[in-house]
């Protein structure tokens, strides 16, 4: 069997504001318009994909909270509804997914062998957290791969900053591991934001973007350094400076999922893609890819 490999790690921003701009039939809720510039670099980044030949998505969500330990979805198909518990007049989405339980089994296993504290999720009625299904939404509408899912454990807040990223470069580097012993082409998916300071009320018309802006400069400036040391392949003074940027700008990766993405693409040193910026309710989101083939071509 060739070895597995990770073809793409993306940063993959989940607000559910985009899904609900785009009217996709599984969403209940409908909108004129909104959010552009991050939707077409989502459109953007969906040509590549779909060009590309991949088996499986992994995905690690913020909004799936394990008290204890790193759980992975451990049951082959789900079909439910998926209400967003802040925004309901937002995203009410049906959605119908597949799980590759092998692969998550494998990543479960390697990372407890690695030493941390991992489950295997086998309820039949879960319902798959919101972070998950807007990510992948967003990077692969028709849902035709399947998805490993795995979900944010709370090590940042019980210790700190540092104990998180430690635990999630531990992960990420068991997750690359599985993949590679499954023979699998997987595409890896971190479903954070970058900067996190919300709005406090929500305007009238959702999509009228006269609302929409950075209403803080010093988070803005954060995303912008952050974007550059990823542009410029800085990933260890990226991780050097992350337990700083999750302080100052409130940011979502305090829930570990760009952490994960460095551990399992080792820390890459040739520069992502950054295919869009744009604000969600005031949050920096970010759409950024990295490409190993792009390492290979550098080298
Ligand atoms: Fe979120």
């Amino acid at each position: 069997m060739a070895a597995g490999e990770i073809v793409a790690g993306i940063l993959a921003p989940h607000p559910p504001h985009l899904v609900y701009a785009e009217n996709p039939p599984q969403n209940e809720p409908s909108a004129e318009c909104g959010w552009e510039v991050l939707r077409w670099g989502y459109e953007r980044l969906r040509k590549k994909l779909d060009a590309m030949d991949y088996d499986v998505l992994v995905v690690h969500s913020p909004h799936w909270k394990t008290t204890v330990g790193h759980h992975f979805l451990g049951v082959p198909h789900f079909k439910s509804i998926s209400v967003d518990p802040v925004f309901p007049n937002l995203f009410r989405y049906h959605y119908e997914l597949d799980v590759d339980v092998g692969l998550a089994e494998a990543i479960c296993a390697g990372a407890k062998s690695a030493g941390l504290v991992t489950q295997m999720m086998r309820n039949p009625d879960f319902r798959v957290d919101y972070g998950t299904i807007i990510s992948c939404h967003l990077l692969n509408p028709a849902w035709d791969k399947p998805i490993v899912g795995i979900s944010s454990s709370r090590a940042y807040y019980y210790y700190n900053n540092e104990v998180g990223d430690r635990e999630m470069l531990a992960l990420g580097e068991a997750t690359r591991q599985a993949v590679e012993a499954s023979g699998k082409k997987a595409v890896l998916i971190a479903s954070n934001s970058l900067s996190h300071r919300h709005f406090t009320e929500e305007p009238e018309v959702p999509e009228d973007m006269r609302n929409e802006h950075i209403y803080h400069h010093g988070q803005y400036l954060w995303d912008m350094r952050m974007l550059k040391l990823m542009k410029e392949g800085k990933s260890q003074q990226l991780m050097d400076e992350m337990p700083d940027f999750i302080e100052q700008s409130v940011s979502e990766c305090k829930e570990g999922c760009l952490s994960w993405l460095m551990g399992a693409l080792q820390m890459p040193s040739y520069p992502a893609e950054v295919y869009a910026y744009g604000s969600v309710i005031g949050t920096g989101n970010a759409i950024v890819e990295w490409d190993p083939k792009s390492a290979e071509v550098s080298a």
